[in-house]
């Protein structure tokens, strides 16, 4: 089967299907986000800096740490359209800078968009790399790379000024030529607003049901690790428990000497050939 373009993402909106998306973070998050038939595009996101790698912040992964796991998700999928985070320190000092990181992602093929956190601040920028052909997700609202200045991790958009702000941001980001847009933690009428005034897919997370499509982290969605998550996520199952339960049940059967079990996990000899042996 193809993989699937930003024209078929784009059709996917203008036919108002809710666009699902789900990140990746390695081969087999990879694979298997790529053999969910109900989800419509994978995101490489960078909180895989705390998710996969264990750092404390987006801020702290080199870029080529992010590149190897982005090679490494990309050898996963073959049917979904691709979109991968610019990590921190790739975009903010230069307009070079960026293209050449972005250039670096894109090389390494069937990525179909970078993402890169900011607004109007990031406009100009975004638009060299639409106008070069590399297509960009905006990212707006909360923007993990800037949770110093923001002050932790917080809803955003909870003043009319806030909101309007982030109104506007949105509304540069499609006028740089962004083909969608990420609204984090952004107060759900403010995101059906921006939704609603937009031309591009809106991908919300903790922004309520009335954005073009939903975005979860791979191991919120699967309960990977053992801590708690914003509230704004639904676990579909509690692999982290599941997990530790199926690693006691494996030490209790090679303890009680009831795996492996002969001849089922075993290979055998010809009696003849054992005889020999000995
Ligand atoms: O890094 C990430 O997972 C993201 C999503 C939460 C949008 O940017
Ligand atoms: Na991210």
């Amino acid at each position: 089967p193809k993989q699937a373009t930003l024209a078929d993402i784009h059709k996917k909106y203008r036919n108002h299907e809710p666009i699902t998306v789900v990140t990746a973070h390695d081969f087999i998050t990879g694979s298997i986000a790529d053999a969910a038939s109900q989800v419509d595009m994978i995101l490489i996101g960078d909180s895989l800096s705390m998710t996969s790698k264990g750092y404390n912040s987006t801020l702290e992964i080199p870029f080529d740490e992010f590149d190897y796991a982005c090679r490494s998700v990309m050898r996963g999928v073959d049917t979904k359209f691709v979109i991968a985070d610019m990590p921190f320190g790739s975009v903010e000092s230069s307009d070079s800078k960026c293209i050449e990181s972005a250039v670096k992602l894109m090389s390494i093929g069937k990525i179909g968009s970078v993402k890169i956190e900011g607004g109007i601040e990031m406009a100009g920028r975004i638009r060299k790399l639409c106008e070069l052909g590399i297509p960009v997700t905006g990212h707006v609202g909360l923007q993990p790379q800037k949770f110093n200045s923001f002050g932790g991790y917080k809803v955003q958009g909870k003043t009319a000024e806030k909101a309007v702000k982030i109104y506007r941001d949105a509304l540069a980001l499609q006028e740089a030529g962004c083909c969608m847009i990420v609204l984090e933690c952004v107060p759900h009428k403010i995101s059906k607003f921006i939704t609603e005034k937009l031309e591009i897919p809106t991908i919300g997370i903790g922004s309520g049901k009335e954005t073009s499509g939903q975005v979860l982290v791979f191991s919120d969605l699967l309960g990977m690790i053992d801590s708690k998550t914003g509230k704004f996520v639904k676990q579909y199952m509690n692999f982290h428990k599941e997990a530790v339960e199926a690693l006691n049940s494996y030490g209790i059967d090679v303890k009680g000497k009831s795996f492996p079990e002969d001849p089922k996990h075993a290979f055998t000899i010809a009696d003849s050939e054992y005889d020999s042996f000995l």
